[in-house]
């Protein structure tokens, strides 16, 4: 009497258990989960995003960095080339800020080694906002920032001041807890049988050797175009990447190897915008970085894979611009 019941309790137990506990991390793979944000003052938080969103950074008031990295779509404007101040078009496709905290170093050639050195460069960048910052700082001093500033920081706003809390902000933007991250935690049902085999492609094919880490690429530096030239394809001269900022002829053509987390999310791709579509960028890198020609079944697998990298986007409900 006794024993059947204590079976049947032992059997639901073991059913619960393997339920919650799917199976052990995986940890030994080239691409890690998205880690939690740091702790920070959330009164900074916040005044950086403000400031995000406010296009008082800008010289005519027109431009904020929400208007090409709107947080509603991906942390991108979508957009070949972005459009700035006075519709000046940027050289370079706009990269997503979600995530960007991850990166070894900011923008396509890595001429930033922070989120902070990198958030007074768009503020003064003729193509971006077009602004001085004498004039950003008074711009500041007459508006209700003063008052914030001297809350969080016990002083006015300073060049300094605007960048630690635009970067304080930007800290936040990690798109934890996706699919494929809850996969790598042991969560076995998180992906489904296609994606896990885009991701075995994507092992296989070597992609994991430069797209890697939790930010799944943005920890190198690689040229494009291992074997022979991308640029012959080039609708105008493009960007000299690493070179811009070493001077090194080997440098040339080397870029910051892009995330491929928000991907599926933010075309067009490559830094001159030139490519349209995922499958086409795909095929393109096993072309130049691989030397192999992937077939349109692997290709649209591997795209199953990179469907799972997205995961919560923290700031994406009132992300438009003005
Ligand atoms: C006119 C459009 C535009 C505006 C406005 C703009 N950005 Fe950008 N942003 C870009 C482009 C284009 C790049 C890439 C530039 C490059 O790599 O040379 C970029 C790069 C970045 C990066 C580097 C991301 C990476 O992966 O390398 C960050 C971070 C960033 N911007 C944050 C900001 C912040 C903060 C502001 C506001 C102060 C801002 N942006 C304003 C277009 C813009
Ligand atoms: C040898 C290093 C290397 C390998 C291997 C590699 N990539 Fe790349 N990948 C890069 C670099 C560098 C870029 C940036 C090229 C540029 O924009 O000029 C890039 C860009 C991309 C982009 C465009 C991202 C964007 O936001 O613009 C995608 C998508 C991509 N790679 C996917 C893949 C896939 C899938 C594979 C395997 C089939 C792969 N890559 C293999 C280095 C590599």
């Amino acid at each position: 009497m006794q024993g059947w019941r204590t079976g049947l309790w032992a059997a639901v137990a073991l059913v619960l258990a393997t339920a919650a506990w799917a199976g052990p991390p995986r940890r030994y793979e080239p691409i890690s989960p998205i880690p939690l944000p740091a702790a920070q003052d959330p009164a900074r938080v916040a005044l950086g995003r403000q400031l995000f969103l406010d296009p008082i950074l800008s010289r005519d008031g027109s431009v904020s960095c929400g208007s090409c990295h709107n947080l509603a779509m991906a942390g991108v404007d979508g957009l070949p080339h972005a459009i700035g101040i006075g519709g000046a078009e940027e050289r370079v496709n706009t990269p997503t800020v979600y995530n960007a905290a991850l990166n070894l170093a900011q923008f396509w050639d890595g001429r930033a080694a922070s989120l902070k050195e990198q958030a007074g460069g768009p503020v003064t960048n003729p193509q971006e906002m077009g602004s001085r910052w004498p004039d950003v700082v008074a711009r500041l001093e007459h508006s209700p920032y003063r008052a914030a500033f001297q809350r969080i920081d016990g002083g006015p706003p300073t060049r300094r001041r605007v960048e630690e809390a635009l970067a304080s902000f930007e800290r936040t933007l990690l798109t934890v807890n996706s699919p494929f991250d809850r996969w790598l935690e042991g969560d076995d049902g998180a992906i489904s049988p296609e994606a896990a085999q885009g991701y075995a492609l994507f092992k296989s094919y070597g992609c994991g050797s430069c797209h890697q880490g939790a930010n799944v690429g943005g920890n190198m530096f690689q040229r494009f175009g291992f074997y022979g030239n991308p640029f012959a394809r080039a609708p105008r001269p493009v960007d000299l990447g690493r070179f811009n900022v070493t001077g090194r002829e080997d440098d040339r053509y080397v870029f910051k190897v892009p995330s491929l987390r928000l991907a599926v999310l933010t075309p067009p791709y490559f830094h001159d915008g030139s490519v349209r579509d995922l499958a086409t960028a795909i095929r393109l890198m096993g072309r130049y970085q691989l030397g192999r020609a992937i077939p349109d079944g692997d290709i649209a697998l591997i795209i199953r894979f990179l469907d799972t990298l997205p995961g919560a986007m923290t700031a994406d409900d009132d992300g438009a611009a003005p």
